[in-house]
This record gives structure tokens, C-alpha cells and sequence, in this order.
């Protein structure tokens, strides 16, 4: 069937419109990062969240001890969705945290936040988390190993460990866990959970992730940042049977 004139008009503006969203989102999200003014001993990365300076060390040998993006556009959208998405004294865990930027944001707006991530990042991810976030926030961010899908029932008891948001940025790509990561959000999603995830898509079989996390978990896009290649996610369990709040609300 031909479209007719309108309608492409209207296919076109919507586009253009998306195309714009995009790149002034894409723009904000960056917007976050500065370069240090002074080369000093150590070499560090800067970004101004909640109006703080944040110094990040990286390291290039790992992938954990590299920012990547999608922890930009996660921290972009709690910053700028506090109303909606209050943090304050809130059960935060952050999963795959590398070099902590997503925890140390959370702790700033309030949290008590569990920042997890494989043995070999330990150092780094708590170095930058205690040097961003001592005498700053309300509540000291726990720093802790969690491999996905190992020993979860004995450290961390759905009984006891309950939580309100699960983080996650960057988690999905080419690695040999994604069985297990699934199992972790399955473990650690209760009832009244929320999972806000950054999805960063590069290769279509790490992609279908997405499709096997909706049998799961109800799914909704809150940002789409084509150049970026990134996605954010809320999910929730599909089995919830209290009331979605923010469908209340909305
Ligand atoms: C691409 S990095 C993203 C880091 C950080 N979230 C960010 O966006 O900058 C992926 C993270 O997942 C962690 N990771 C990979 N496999 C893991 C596993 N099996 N268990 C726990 N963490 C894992 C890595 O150590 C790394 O920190």
C-alpha cells in the first residue's frame, strides 16, 4: 500500500524528532564527563554528578576497571529522575559495578548501596568508591565479590536481602555468563524489585538476552539512544502481585 502524503510527512517528522531526542539525550548523558585540568601522579577520569566532582582510576587490563557508557546513561537517568525514582534510603545492589561509577552516584543520591563485581576488580571499584563517596553520603556502600549465579542462596538470602533496585550497566556482551547473570536477577529480583538496566548492544547472540529476559521479567524501554547503541530497561518480576506503583501513579 502507497503511503500517503501526510503520513510520510508524519513518519518523517517523528524521525527527525527521534533522531534529535537522541543526539540532545546522547549530548546530556556526555555532558557528565571532564578531563582532568592538571596531569598529576595518577591519571584519573572526571564526571560531575548531583553537582560532585567524581574521580574514576581506570585501568585498560581488565574490562571491569574500564567506565564504559551505558554506567553514563544509567547515572544520567537517576540524577535526572529523583522524583520518580527516589533513591533515598532505598536497598540498592549494583551488579557487574566495575569501576563503581553507577554505585557512587546511588550512594550520593541517598542510597545504601551493595556494589558487587568479580574478585579481580575488588581493589580498584573500592579504592574509587571510598575515595568518591567518604563523609559524602548517608550511607557507606558495602563493597563486596558476587560472581553471577554462584553461592547466592548463602550470600545473599532472599529472607534477609531484599531489595528495591537492582543496577545494572553494561552486564550483556560476549561472555560465557549469561545463564548465570539471568539466574542473579532471578535470585535477587523479589517481589517489589526493580531492575534498572543499560543495555549496550554490539552482537546480535549476546543481543537476544533481551528477548530471553522478557520470559522472565516485564520489560520496559525507558531510553533508546541509537548512537549510543544503548538502551535503558526497568524490569520487575512477571509474577508481581502488588500493584505496579508508577502505572498507579501515572
Ligand atoms: C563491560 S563491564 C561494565 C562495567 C560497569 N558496569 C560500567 O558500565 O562501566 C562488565 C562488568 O561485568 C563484570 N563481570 C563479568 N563477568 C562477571 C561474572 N561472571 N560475575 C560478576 N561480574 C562479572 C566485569 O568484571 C565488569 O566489571
Amino acid at each position: 500500500m502507497e503511503t500517503q502524503p501526510s503520513e510520510a510527512m508524519e513518519d518523517c517528522k517523528t524521525k527527525q524528532e527521534g533522531a534529535a531526542g537522541d543526539a540532545e539525550l546522547a549530548k546530556a548523558v556526555m555532558s557528565h564527563s571532564f578531563h582532568p585540568s592538571v596531569i598529576g601522579a595518577e591519571t584519573w577520569e572526571g564526571y560531575k554528578f548531583s553537582d560532585v566532582e567524581i574521580r574514576i582510576k581506570e585501568s585498560t587490563d581488565l574490562y571491569g576497571a574500564v567506565l564504559w557508557p551505558s554506567a553514563m546513561v544509567l547515572c544520567h537517568f537517576l540524577e535526572t529522575n529523583r522524583d520518580k525514582y527516589n533513591l533515598l534510603d532505598k536497598n540498592v545492589i549494583e551488579l557487574g559495578a566495575g569501576t563503581g561509577l553507577v554505585t557512587i552516584v546511588s550512594s550520593l543520591l541517598g542510597a545504601k548501596v551493595t556494589s558487587t563485581d568479580l574478585p579481580d576488580v575488588m581493589g580498584n571499584l573500592q579504592y574509587n568508591v571510598m575515595r568518591n563517596t567518604k563523609d559524602q553520603c548517608k550511607y557507606i556502600p558495602l563493597v563486596t565479590e558476587l560472581i553471577w549465579g554462584q553461592d547466592l542462596d548463602q550470600r545473599f538470602p532472599r529472607a534477609t536481602h531484599r531489595f528495591d533496585y537492582i543496577l545494572a550497566a553494561d552486564v550483556v556482551y560476549a561472555h560465557p555468563y549469561l545463564e548465570e547473570l539471568m539466574d542473579t536477577f532471578e535470585h535477587l529480583c523479589q517481589e517489589n524489585t526493580e531492575i534498572l538496566w543499560a543495555m549496550r548492544f554490539r552482537l546480535d547472540p549476546e543481543n537476544s538476552f533481551v528477548d530471553r529476559f522478557r520470559q522472565h521479567f516485564h520489560l520496559e524501554e525507558l531510553y533508546d539512544l541509537p548512537s549510543l547503541n544503548i538502551k535503558l530497561y526497568r524490569g520487575w518480576r512477571k509474577d508481581r502481585t502488588t500493584k505496579d506503583t508508577r502505572e498507579a501513579a501515572a
